[in-house]
């Protein structure tokens, strides 16, 4: 009796260290049209919010969102609080390091969404002139991104573009170069990548467009057969406040996407009209009326910025202050995590027999799809590749986790105690890993050189000036966890 009630208490704390923490980061994969975690092929539907503190204008060469590890630890411990499991980044410099910021999201089991434009001159296609940008410093540009992104295993997937198409010209000369750069994307990925990462789209939320760009970008081409998205993100701010399932049009976007045969997912949303938001659409999204033809979403915005979209203030000083939107939506997501909209996840996915991929038509609603685009033109930079420092999951003390920064809830108060990234996901880090980029003794150390040297003097001076807390002597504290948590990972 004794020995079966030690043996139960047993099992009872040995699975509950196993859900404490798993033994490594899977990888998402696509199935039809859903998203599955590739090794235990759980269904995997995202929930999370759009993060570019700072705005476009936040991004320059010596910044972005995911290049400063302090930063990161402020809000990767915000993210866990908000209960999200994914972000979506809109611009990021393969120039940076993006190493620290990836290592602390995949131990926090937070997967990235990235597009792989930026702002940046050479850095997008022009919408209204797109043979103009589609050339080889812009294919350079996305394949860096690409080469860099491609080596963590919570890069989720990439988006070729975001809003590419929202106006009558944009519908008239962008659609057919939106599909050559998948093309190369997904070609490049196949040609370099360590598994095959999923390339998708984020449309604008106008509905001239939203279905027949999806229905163009889905089909199948025989003529260039890697260049059908994988997935494809649907930006909708149509719930604003009090409504239900048939007065927000959210009946409808179903019925638009239930014979999609890729997954789709918000990538953005969250109507402010009416402010603070009270985010009832979430329990629509992952209700059984929705869970079948949409895997999930991310609500715009993390932080505030002048258009007033933010679930998190950041003032001068880098301090948090959290919004009314923030506590509404940390309920909703939680809300979602009851053993009911469990069971509705777990009954969701019928395997269906897979649809084919329909064929490409001669023409689609309110889109011209004709233009002629170069052929090949990324051909050379598949077979060489491009001059990128790979990213690398890298060893983090103790310290990185935590955060100096200050948070404050939503009345004002101080909240005490420190505020520190909780590990959910061990993160093995092989001498190879790290030795790869080699980057903690210089960031640049194998960067091809294209940027300018000043840019480097200055990243330089940077890192001189505030060096991460002395990451290369101090114990691998990760690897240190791994070894304690090593017996639990065997069994
Ligand atoms: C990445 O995922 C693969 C499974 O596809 C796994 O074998 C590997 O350990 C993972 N790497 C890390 C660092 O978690
Ligand atoms: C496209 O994908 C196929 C496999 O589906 C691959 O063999 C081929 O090399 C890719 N590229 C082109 C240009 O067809
Ligand atoms: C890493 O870089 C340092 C100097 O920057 C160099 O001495 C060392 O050999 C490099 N290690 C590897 C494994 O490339």
């Amino acid at each position: 009796m004794t020995l079966k009630v030690s043996k139960l208490a047993l099992l009872a704390l040995v699975s509950f260290k196993m859900k404490l923490a798993r033994c490594s980061v899977n990888p998402i994969e696509i199935v039809d049209q859903h998203f599955y975690d590739a090794v235990t092929h759980e269904p995997f539907f995202i929930k999370g919010v759009d993060y570019q503190p700072g705005g476009s204008s936040g991004l320059n060469g010596e910044r972005d969102p995911l290049s400063d590890a302090e930063v990161c630890a402020r809000d990767i411990v915000l993210f866990q609080r908000l209960g999200i499991n994914t972000i979506r980044v809109y611009s990021i410099s393969p120039d940076l390091d993006h190493d620290a910021c990836m290592t602390m999201m995949a131990a926090a089991g937070i997967y990235l969404l990235l597009d792989v434009n930026s702002p940046m001159p050479d850095q997008h296609l022009n919408r209204y002139e797109p043979w103009t940008s589609y050339n080889h410093n812009y294919l350079r540009h996305i394949f860096k991104v690409i080469e860099e992104f491609g080596h963590y295993n919570n890069t989720l997937g990439f988006f070729a573009g975001n809003e590419v198409i929202n106006d009558e010209l944009s519908a008239k000369e962008a659609p057919a170069f939106v599909r050559a750069v998948v093309n190369d994307m997904k070609d490049y990925i196949r040609a370099k990548s360590p598994r095959s990462i999923p390339v998708g789209y984020s449309a604008a939320d106008d509905l001239r467009y939203r279905i027949p760009l999806s229905q163009y970008l889905e089909c199948s081409d025989e003529d260039r057969p890697n260049s059908s998205i994988d997935f494809y993100g649907v930006n909708s701010y149509q719930w604003c406040g009090q409504q239900t399932f048939q007065t927000s049009g959210y009946d409808q976007l179903v019925s638009a996407y239930k014979e999609y045969t890729k997954p789709v997912f918000f990538s953005e949303f969250g109507c402010n009209i009416i402010s603070p938001r009270s985010f009832e659409e979430v329990e629509a999204l992952y209700s059984e009326e929705m869970i079948n033809t949409f895997s999930g979403g991310l609500v715009y915005e993390f932080t505030q910025e002048p258009n007033n979209y933010g679930l998190v203030k950041i003032d001068n000083d880098g301090n948090a202050h959290l919004l009314d939107d923030f506590v509404v939506l940390q309920s909703r997501y939680s809300a979602v995590e009851s053993n009911e909209f469990q069971m509705i996840r777990q009954n969701a996915i019928n395997p269906m027999a897979a649809a084919p991929l329909p064929s490409c038509q001669n023409e689609y609603e309110n889109l011209e799809t004709d233009a002629t685009v170069p052929r090949n033109l990324a051909e050379d930079l598949i077979r060489g590749g491009v001059d990128q420092k790979r990213g690398s999951f890298t060893a983090l003390h103790e310290n990185d986790l935590i955060s100096s920064y200050k948070i404050h809830d939503s009345h004002g108060q101080l909240v005490k105690g420190p505020s520190k990234v909780k590990i959910v996901n061990e993160i093995e880090v092989t001498p190879e890993g790290n030795s790869n980029g080699n980057h903690s003794e210089d960031l640049d150390s194998d960067s091809d050189g294209s940027h300018n040297d000043e840019n480097k003097e200055k990243t330089k001076e940077r890192n001189n000036a505030a060096p991460l807390p002395a990451r290369p002597a101090s114990v691998l504290w990760i690897v240190w966890v791994l070894f304690i948590f090593g017996r639990l990972c065997d069994l």
